[in-house]
């Protein structure tokens, strides 16, 4: 297999709230076309990186380059117009408008003609499994549901790199598969996903590779049954269950 290019290039990344050391010397890639895992405990810095590399926060040090380019520090809206685009932990849509409409506005940013914005916002509605409340104002949404229309809202802005942030907090099982189906399909279309998730079955299946966080530093990194036996991230946050993998 040849290597793949690099998409998103992470260096030296740093950020520190009061006394608080978010994230410390952080370095990782994330290659055109894999799926990214990445995973530790509560407070390890995972969101964080997200809002470091999407304009969020702006980091104390280090470097985001994404498709070749400087994007540190860069806006929101101008790193997602590249092409990069996150969800929330906490679902952030637009409470009082229409969840079709929370959609169609980010497929507009590429799709300027109303028409044909509204039927790729019908698409991902679908997609996701929430046309049936396509209607519904979009903060009477379950909490469930309000995490399909993160994700919605973040694929009708057509990203290249997509970064998820706990998308599957709270899914049952079967919930569970279809997110994976989902992501799945997504890199089968082209897409390249970085997942934070707590839910090991599914970042240990859908993972091309892992990176694990631990008080904001990198313990380790590669493909998820290296992670899986690695004693310092079953000591850090996978625990003895683990072990046997
Ligand atoms: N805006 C903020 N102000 C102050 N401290 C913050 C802020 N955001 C994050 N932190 C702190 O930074 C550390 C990393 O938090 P972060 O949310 O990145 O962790 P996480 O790995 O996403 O955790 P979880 O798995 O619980 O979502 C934590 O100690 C957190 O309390
Ligand atoms: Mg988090």
């Amino acid at each position: 297999m040849s290597p793949a290019r690099v998409l998103l290039d992470v260096e030296g990344l740093s950020k520190h709230f009061g006394g608080v050391q978010a994230v410390l010397d952080l370095s990782f890639q994330v290659h055109e076309g894999e799926i990214l895992g990445v995973i530790g405990p509560n407070g390890s810095g995972k969101t964080t990186t997200f809002h470091l590399i999407t304009g969020f926060h702006r980091p104390d040090r280090g470097r985001v380059q994404f498709n070749g380019r400087d994007i540190t520090g860069q806006p929101p809206y101008e790193v997602c117009a590249l092409g990069l685009c996150r969800t929330f932990q906490v679902a952030k849509p637009f409470p009082e408008i229409t969840v079709h409409r929370n959609v169609l506005i980010g497929a507009l940013l590429r799709q300027p003609d109303p028409t044909m914005a509204r039927s790729r916002a019908d698409a991902i509605l679908r997609r996701v499994g929430l046309e049936e409340r396509s209607a519904m104002a979009a903060g009477s949404l379950t909490t469930i549901d309000q995490r399909r229309l993160e994700v919605a809202r973040a694929l009708a802005t057509e990203p290249k790199l997509l970064l998820l942030d706990e998308t599957m907090a709270g899914l049952n099982p079967t919930e569970v598969d279809e997110a994976m189906r989902l992501i799945l399909g997504l890199r089968e279309q082209g897409l390249t996903v970085v997942v934070v998730e707590h839910v090991m079955r599914a970042v240990m299946s859908l993972s091309d590779r892992i990176v694990v966080l631990n008080q904001g530093s990198k313990i380790a990194e590669g493909p998820p049954r290296e992670i899986a036996a690695d004693p310092r991230v079953i000591q850090a946050y996978l625990g003895k269950e683990y072990q046997r993998a």
